[in-house]
């Protein structure tokens, strides 16, 4: 069966339970809900979202067996047995022995960099750093450094492994300036890069180097099913291996995990600690009562982390996992056959745009891809993000910028969420829009905030 000649994905093992409306404004309301958002999609109402592409992050539609789970919380300060069921199931999952919840992944990050003292001079590497993981290196004042491999910057090559971190150069910057690195963060699937899978291959050999140096080696697993399901299907000799088990390989070769989960967690809100190191575990529950809490609730309810414990269960179906990472494939091909220059091959949390060559008219002064974005809702109350100059560009003491190479829109998709008909409404809209990309105009920042720019810049139209 097909569409278009595209052949269709996988159902999912689901069925739909319970519903959420929503409307789809006129496009004189869009036009003034852009003006009044200061063209920055996060400052627009979600209530005047069509279909919501901003992120899959803490999106995601619970199952009946998690909102079950919620009645089960323990809400006890300390030790409550929610905590218990939660660590029982990481330590299975993901095999670490200690696990520290915390309320979100960047409180994770925040804790990880400040218990394992990152300061001036200091280095943190990764294949791909993402927007917060990076500033909670730099508000410490580390450099945050990528060695993703070369491939990750060509949008066409359809490598299997464009996560990957280049070995070479890892080893490299460890030779020359090894005392100095006090973290790799390996970012699975990578999120800056278009949600592309890192092999097994590559994770077991970084954990090698990271130990004959050693430096501390983490995951920032938020995605690490789709990570494993990736592998699955790319990497040779584990067709035959469950994802679960091939997960716990994963994790085998890293110190511990980072991981927000608000994705592959499928929860909305919640993240955790797990690592095997009883010195540092005990230096992180010393540090984090001051701002998450007590270690075992670490800024969330009892009933998250029950909610939680479940979805790190369901998120490893393999049904599941199939479905979803056709589905986002699926909506690439319908763009790519609409002549839009999608990142290649598809990765698993969502579509990424190539936003230089959508609007080749726009100079990266007057932020190309976010004004995609903005065109996107004005055109069809679809909201998405830019992954790009907004987030990732730098300016010198000149004020000159430098641009990151990759100038990116972000379709991503919640999970369980949306249908295949949604999906065919994204491509149909993107694509109309694409046909009188002409029309679609620059803009000018009137705000700019010192740190995580995208999240509070403000702009107009150049006219
Ligand atoms: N690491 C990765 C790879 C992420 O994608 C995110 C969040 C975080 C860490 C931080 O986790 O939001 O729970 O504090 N990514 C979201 C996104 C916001 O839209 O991609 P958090």
């Amino acid at each position: 069966m097909d569409f278009e000649g595209i052949e269709f994905p996988t159902p999912p093992p689901y069925k739909i339970k319970m519903v959420e409306f929503t409307e789809l404004p006129s496009l004189e309301e869009r036009q003034k809900v852009l003006r009044e958002a200061g063209y920055n999609v996060f400052n627009i109402p979600s209530e005047k979202i069509y279909i919501d592409l901003l992120t899959d992050s803490g999106t995601s539609a619970m199952s009946d067996l998690q909102w079950g789970a919620l009645m089960r919380g323990d809400e006890a300060y300390a030790s409550a047995r929610s905590f218990f069921n939660l660590q029982r199931t990481i330590q299975e999952i993901m095999g670490f022995g200690y696990v520290i919840p915390v309320h979100q992944g960047r409180a994770a990050e925040y804790l990880m960099f400040r218990v394992l003292g990152l300061e001036k001079g200091d280095y943190a590497l990764s294949n791909q750093f993402f927007d917060t993981t990076r500033a909670n290196v730099e508000v410490r004042g580390a450099t945050a450094v990528d060695l993703v491999v070369e491939d990750a910057y060509d949008i066409t090559k359809e490598t299997p492994f464009k996560g990957n971190i280049d070995l070479k150069k890892v080893e490299n910057f460890l030779a020359e300036r090894g005392e100095r690195v006090k973290v790799i963060v390996l970012t699975i699937t990578n999120n800056s890069g278009g949600g592309q899978p890192v092999s097994m291959e590559n994770i077991k050999k970084l954990g090698e180097i990271a130990k004959e140096f050693k430096v501390p080696f983490f995951l920032d697993a938020a995605r690490f099913a789709e990570n494993a399901y990736f592998i699955k299907l790319r990497e040779k000799g584990f067709e035959d291996k469950s994802v679960k088990d091939i997960a716990r390989e994963m994790f085998s070769a890293a110190d511990g995990v980072l991981v927000s989960a608000k994705k592959d967690g499928l929860v909305n809100i919640g993240g955790f600690i797990a690592l095997n190191d009883r010195n540092l575990y005990w230096r992180i529950r010393q540090s984090m009562v001051v701002t998450e809490g007590f270690p075992t609730y670490g800024g969330l309810a009892g009933r998250d982390l029950e909610a939680l414990a479940q979805g790190l269960r369901e998120v490893l179906n393999e049904r599941y996992l199939q479905s979803r990472i056709e589905q986002v494939a699926f909506l690439g091909k319908l763009l790519e056959k609409r002549g839009i220059q999608v990142l290649k091959p598809c990765g698993g949390h969502g579509v990424y745009l190539d936003g230089l060559s959508f609007v080749p008219h726009i100079p990266r002064e007057q932020w190309p891809s976010h004004a995609v974005v903005c065109a996107i809702y004005e055109h069809s109350a679809i909201r998405c993000v830019e992954i790009g100059s907004l987030m990732f560009a730098k300016r010198n003491g000149n004020g000159e910028w430098s641009w990151p190479k990759l100038d990116l829109i972000r379709l991503a998709i919640p999970r369980r969420v949306y249908t295949l008909d949604h999906i065919i409404y994204i491509a149909r809209s993107i694509g109309e829009l694409y046909k009188r990309r002409d029309d679609i105009k620059g803009l000018k920042m009137t705000f700019e905030p010192p740190m995580l720019r995208h999240f509070n810049a403000l702009f107009e139209p150049v006219r």
